[in-house]
């Protein structure tokens, strides 16, 4: 395979990076090269590659900030960044140092804050991640495996609950790929009347079928080129599931009413809520089609267990919302936070977003409350003294939707709205956890 390009580039590393760091470097798209403060100091640079310095002034004694000084002036093209300590830099070598830099940070926040200003200057041609917002441990892990998927020319199966970013996930696969300029085409496999699903997918010829006037190709010969993103797979149907198989071993397709096989050119991105092995084990979904996609595996994780993310989001689905809104809410109070950090989030991501666009409508206030977003008295966890969430996720996802179906009389409608999330996913989170409405009315 061909080199693969980093999406951003590579940060020469003049000191040592703490494992954190590491993290944040490929969860940003960069390639990390880590050298020695040592007296021979050789930064190889490949032709057109996006190379900054990385100097780490952490601890540096006179004899290292002498080395990096010299580093910085032998490699004056190189843009430059620096690792300090504190921000109270007092020792003027430094303060020299520092102000041939572009940029500096002493956590592992600000390190992530620079990445994204530095990517968005340099490469505001270039696609980015920028839409998926996030930084917990459990996100850059997803971002990881964005950069390194996208540039594969294989399928990606992206799973995660109701909410989570599946389709926005997959989107960024596709416009860090190479087929950005190619279609990105999306099917919701569950959506589909059963007996359209093969003309959908894979077209049909004049005449092929009673109300087959022209001949019309299906989604797969329109993205040529480019991705296509099944969303919801366990819902496809056996046959088509036969087909698509066919179109992932060897590239090619039958339209409906033929038997000449037409060349595709297309890479499958899919995503489901549901256990795949558990649909291959009940005899649902073939198992060499869930091989065939399985190869690159794309977790979302809930929003329950993205810690500080949830707070950083709230604020900034808060502000998007702002610059198209006339609202007054600018921010969220302390008893708001501890409510989102405590809250199940069933509807994910989705939820989020819409209890604070609500909450943003009907407060007057700058300052939005848990009970702005409905998230006081009615939380779901089992009151102030419920053990910390991430030790009881699944029995916390459990007792939100109990004690919602409770306060709403076991009615799944006004359930479902309360929790915002639709009917159909609030059935799944019930069948999920075994729940039987009509035993406990
Ligand atoms: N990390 C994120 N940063 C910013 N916005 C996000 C993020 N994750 C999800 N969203 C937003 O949340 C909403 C839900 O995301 P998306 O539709 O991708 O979820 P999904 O997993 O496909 O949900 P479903 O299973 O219900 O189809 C969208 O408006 C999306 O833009
Ligand atoms: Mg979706």
């Amino acid at each position: 395979m061909a080199h693969v390009e980093h999406a951003n580039g590579c940060i020469v590393w003049f000191g040592i990076p703490r494992q954190d760091e590491r993290g944040i470097l490929a969860a940003n798209g960069w390639q990390l090269r880590v050298t020695e403060i040592a007296a021979d100091s050789n930064v190889g640079i490949r032709k057109g590659e996006h190379v900054l310095g990385l100097l780490d002034l952490r601890g540096a004694d006179r004899s290292t900030l002498e080395s990096l000084q010299r580093i910085a002036g032998e490699h004056a093209y190189l843009p430059l960044l620096a690792a300090i300590d504190d921000h109270a830099v007092s020792d003027p070598s430094l303060r020299e140092l520092l102000r041939s830099c572009r940029g500096s940070f002493s956590t592992p926040t600000e390190l992530a804050a620079l990445l994204e200003r530095i990517a968005a200057g340099d490469h505001a041609d270039k696609p980015r991640l920028n839409v998926l917002v996030g930084q917990s441990p459990a996100m850059q892990q997803v971002r990881t495996n964005i950069y390194k998927y996208a540039p594969v020319n294989l399928p990606v199966l992206i799973t995660g609950a109701t909410g989570t970013g599946k389709e926005i996930a997959a989107r960024a696969l596709h416009a860090l790929s190479p087929r950005r300029d190619q279609p990105f085409a999306p099917l919701n496999c569950g959506a589909l009347a059963p007996h359209l699903v093969q003309s959908e997918l894979f077209g049909h010829e004049r005449g092929a079928f009673t109300g087959a006037a022209t001949r019309r190709l299906g989604l797969f010969e329109s993205a040529n080129g480019g991705s296509v993103f099944l969303d919801e797979i366990g819902d496809l149907p056996l046959e088509a599931q036969t087909n698509l198989l066919r179109v992932l071993q060897e590239g090619t397709l039958e339209r409906v009413g033929s038997n000449q096989p037409v060349k595709v050119d297309v890479r499958i991105l899919a995503a489901t809520h549901v256990d795949l092995e558990q649909a291959v084990e009940a005899g649902r979904f073939r198992s060499d089609l869930f091989y065939r996609l399985n190869v690159l595996r794309l977790q979302m994780p809930r929003l329950a267990d993205r810690g500080e993310d949830i707070e950083l989001m709230a604020q900034h689905f808060l502000d998007r919302f702002r610059e198209h809104n006339p609202i007054r809410a600018r921010t969220f109070d302390a008893g708001a936070r501890r409510a989102m950090r405590t809250f199940a989030w069933p509807g994910n991501v989705r939820e989020l977003i819409n209890r604070i666009q609500r909450a943003a409508v009907m407060a007057d206030r700058e300052l939005l409350s848990a009970r702005d977003l409905e998230l006081d008295g009615a939380l779901p966890l089992a009151g102030d003294n419920a053990p910390p969430l991430h030790d009881t996720r699944g029995c916390a996802e459990r007792n939100a939707v109990m004690g919602m179906l409770r306060e709403c009389g076991f009615n799944v409608s006004q359930a479902a709205r309360r929790l915002q999330v639709s009917r159909v996913t609030l059935y799944r989170l019930l069948h999920k956890h075994g729940l039987h409405v009509e035993q406990m009315r």
